[in-house]
């Protein structure tokens, strides 16, 4: 399909790191230029979870807006918005959820894991059990045909293709079913060989300097049976080698693998190799991210423009929408 439209965002829950953008920023700016894209920040998903401390919103707003910018996220190729800038998703949202079973919503496997897992807040909320519905919203908005995500999504976007079908045999058949768009996406682990996530401490941010990620480089975990330079070691547990394996060529992975394990090399000149590969990818990200940082309301600039745009779109929707439910 060459106008298909293809649609993604991203919760505004903290600073982007490379765990966002290999697993979704890379993906997304190949994405801008084979389909009609609408990519957004929803900032009223981080609510459904982080509602009692909205103190650290517009920061993440901010880091989020220039991180899709230092990418390579084009704003002459691709829509970029903020999700609260059109409040048609709200309206949408809310006519779903009169035709939404709460039965399917709490069948997600996600709500009650998030439930089990976060402790610390009260997720009993009317909005949280929502959080697909709202996603749904945002996807159907603007017909999207593909919605590039991790694995983890896909039972949203099954529920959203649910949510549609009934939308469609109720009114009228407004709306495609969207589908999940998997691409493989790299995983790097955290630093600590935990998973990269801004709650360990264990990131590279955007936002660091290449001097910043060197350091980090240097302290990250190894293979903990390698203490001695004399040690082999087992790059299949090392952290390290997991970067290797994105950024660096063939040759240097074949040799980490085979060198590691007898002693060949150790681990600081592993760690070198492996900083000068994931910098060679990353250095004009993290230099253009830097840039923006001193230029403030032209990365907003952006963002209000497309999301005018977007509500464009969204306007002629929710026209359809509410004359396929007679709303008028
Ligand atoms: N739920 C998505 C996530 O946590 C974020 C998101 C919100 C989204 N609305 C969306 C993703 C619409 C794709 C389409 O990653
Ligand atoms: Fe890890 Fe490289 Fe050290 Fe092997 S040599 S343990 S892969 S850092």
């Amino acid at each position: 399909m060459a106008n298909a439209r293809v649609l993604s965002g991203i919760r505004s829950s903290g600073a982007l790191h490379l765990g966002n953008y290999l697993g979704a920023l890379r993906n997304w700016r190949a994405l801008q230029h084979q389909y009609e894209c609408y990519y957004f920040i929803a900032d009223w998903h981080a609510l459904t979870t982080d509602y009692a401390d909205t103190d650290t919103l517009k920061a993440s707003m901010f880091d989020n807006m220039a991180g899709f910018l230092a990418v390579g996220l084009d704003p002459e190729q691709c829509t970029l918005f903020i999700q609260s800038r059109v409040p048609e998703h709200a309206e949408l949202h809310l006519l779903l959820s009169m035709i939404t079973p709460v039965p399917w919503l709490e069948r997600v496997p996600s709500y009650k894991e998030q439930q089990q897992q976060i402790k610390d807040k009260d997720l009993t909320t009317y909005g949280f059990l929502g959080y697909p519905v709202l996603q749904t919203a945002d996807i159907i908005m603007y017909k999207g045909n593909y919605v590039p995500v991790g694995i983890d999504q896909v039972p949203h976007i099954e529920l959203a293709r649910d949510i549609v079908r009934r939308f469609n045999h109720l009114y009228a058949p407004v709306f495609p079913e969207p589908q999940p768009l998997l691409t493989e996406t790299p995983k790097v682990p955290g630093l600590d060989g935990r998973k990269m996530s801004k709650s360990y401490n264990n990131a590279i941010y955007l936002t660091d300097t290449p001097e910043a990620i060197e350091g980090k480089i240097k302290v990250m975990m190894t293979d903990p049976a390698r203490k001695r330079r004399r040690d082999p070691g087992n790059p299949e547990v090392c952290p390290v080698f997991d970067f290797h394996k994105v950024f660096s060529p063939p040759e240097t992975i074949a040799l980490v693998d085979r060198e590691c394990r007898t002693a060949g090399i150790g681990c600081i000149d592993c760690k070198q190799m492996m900083s000068t590969h994931l910098l060679q990818e990353m250095r004009p990200i993290l230099d253009k991210r830097c840039e923006l940082e001193a230029r403030p309301q032209e990365v907003l600039a952006v963002f209000e423009d497309g999301s005018k745009n977007a509500q464009h779109t969204a306007e002629a929707t929710m026209a359809e929408v509410r004359q396929a439910m007679k709303l008028v």
